[in-house]
């Protein structure tokens, strides 16, 4: 199943709460109805001061519940009755006074008592104030209610309606549909930790002057995406590059080898699979100069390199090693350099690609061919967004392979 037909036929209830954002959530009926979900929408007392209940019964084609102790929505159907009836709940928006009377299991509306009613999975779009959703209290009910299972979407950081900037917009309503089809696909890396290194290093020359290369970070990135998109938790150690950490990744920023050598170490040790995709500078100066290198008329200058740590090579060798794939950078004999290096550098798969000429380095596209020790695979040219999802699934099935060898 993709990820674009996960919702269909999937009966959810859509908990709307009191928020400016509640009107994002006449957008959010349709998508979902547009994904082929069977919908029906709860909405608190808040809500229905931000949007008429008449909207989203229109759009939903269903009457819309809003009260507990109501006669004819208890005979029709009360919270028990929708609570066995969802197969999943999403609350959009979720403000902080309902986090706050989920977190402590509160059942004084139909809301918080059919999420309470309910053993079904429950999905929040947090939206408030960005100090709102900065405070302790609101960080603490998050930290309860995930702890519990419940699976959060956003929320979105950038100008708000108060006028304020900062974290706490609800995510767009498309956002919010690919999110939960995600979460409703089963996830083949649900509780496993990936760890991906991403982007060039630059090596110091002088206070301004560096050795890099040209890696521009975007198939580490698309990797990492791909990665959380499997259901994993996702460390990404990324080299410098102006790239948007993927959703739900997290990223230390470094810039040298030694940096990301030590930022790799620091947070492997819980790993499970390790993607080594950075171009890892292979040299740094022996000595930094203290002060900008002065030119000076016809006469060469000399730098003294030495060998940089191999990073890939070290997580291979640890004694409780994750599954560990490395990237072949090759501009002749790609098949095989990156064989050797799978074998001198103790590897469990090699994804080797052409680079130069407007291949591999900074361009959208790619292509890969993948060695391992009993096999090997080619991924014809394609966008990295989607090269980094067919790689992510090869490396999911060799290594549930070699786990149960
Ligand atoms: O970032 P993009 O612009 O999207 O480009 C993508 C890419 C071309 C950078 C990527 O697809 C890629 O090939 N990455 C690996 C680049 C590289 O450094 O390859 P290598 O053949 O020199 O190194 C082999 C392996 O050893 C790599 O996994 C590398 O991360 C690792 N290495 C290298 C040197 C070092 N000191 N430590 C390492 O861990």
């Amino acid at each position: 199943m993709t990820n674009n037909d996960a919702l269909v036929g999937k009966k959810i209830v859509l908990g709307v709460t009191g928020s400016i954002a509640a009107y994002k959530s006449a957008d959010l009926v349709r998508r979902l109805g547009d994904a082929g979900a069977e919908l029906r929408v709860v909405m608190t007392k808040g809500a229905c001061e931000f949007i008429t209940p008449l909207t989203l019964q229109t759009l939903s084609g269903h009457p819309v519940a809003i009260e507990l102790l109501d006669a004819d929505q208890e005979s029709a159907m009360g919270h028990i009755k929708l609570a066995r009836w969802a197969d999943w709940i999403l609350i959009a928006p979720a403000s902080a006074d309902t986090i706050a009377r989920l977190a402590q299991g509160r059942a004084d509306d139909l809301l918080t008592s059919l999420c309470l009613a309910s053993e079904s999975p429950l999905v929040i779009a947090p939206a408030m104030n960005n100090k709102m959703w900065e405070n302790q209290a609101t960080q603490e009910n998050l930290a309860q209610l995930q702890a519990r299972g419940v699976q959060l979407l956003g929320p979105a950081s950038g100008d708000q309606a108060c006028g304020e900037q900062g974290a706490g917009r609800l995510l767009e309503p498309t956002d919010i549909v690919a999110g939960l089809s995600k979460l409703v696909v089963p996830a083949k890396l649900r509780g496993k930790r990936v760890m991906i290194t991403a982007g060039p290093t630059y090596e110091p020359i002088d206070p301004v002057r560096f050795i890099g290369n040209r890696s521009s970070g975007k198939m580490g990135f698309a990797m990492a995406a791909a990665a959380v998109e499997a259901g994993a938790d996702v460390v990404l150690i990324a080299g410098p590059v102006h790239l948007m950490t993927p959703h739900g990744v997290r990223r230390i920023n470094v810039e040298t080898a030694q940096q990301m050598n030590d930022a790799v170490i620091d947070n492997v040790h819980t790993c499970d699979i390790f993607v080594g995709c950075a171009a890892v500078a292979d040299f740094q100066l022996e000595t930094v100069a203290e002060n900008k290198i002065k030119k000076t008329k016809h006469e060469k200058l000399h730098l003294d390199l030495i060998p940089t740590l191999d990073i890939v090579s070290a997580v291979a060798s640890l004694p409780d090693k994750p599954f560990v794939v490395g990237f072949a950078a090759e501009t002749e004999q790609v098949a095989d350099y990156a064989q050797d290096k799978l074998n001198t550098k103790g590897l469990d798969m090699i994804a080797a690609n052409q680079v130069g000429a407007n291949m591999g380095f900074a361009v959208d596209n790619n292509a890969l061919q993948v060695f391992w020790p009993q096999g090997t695979q080619a991924f014809p040219l394609t966008a990295k967004t989607q090269l980094a999802r067919d790689l992510m699934t090869l490396i999911i099935e060799r290594y549930n392979a070699k786990d149960s060898t």
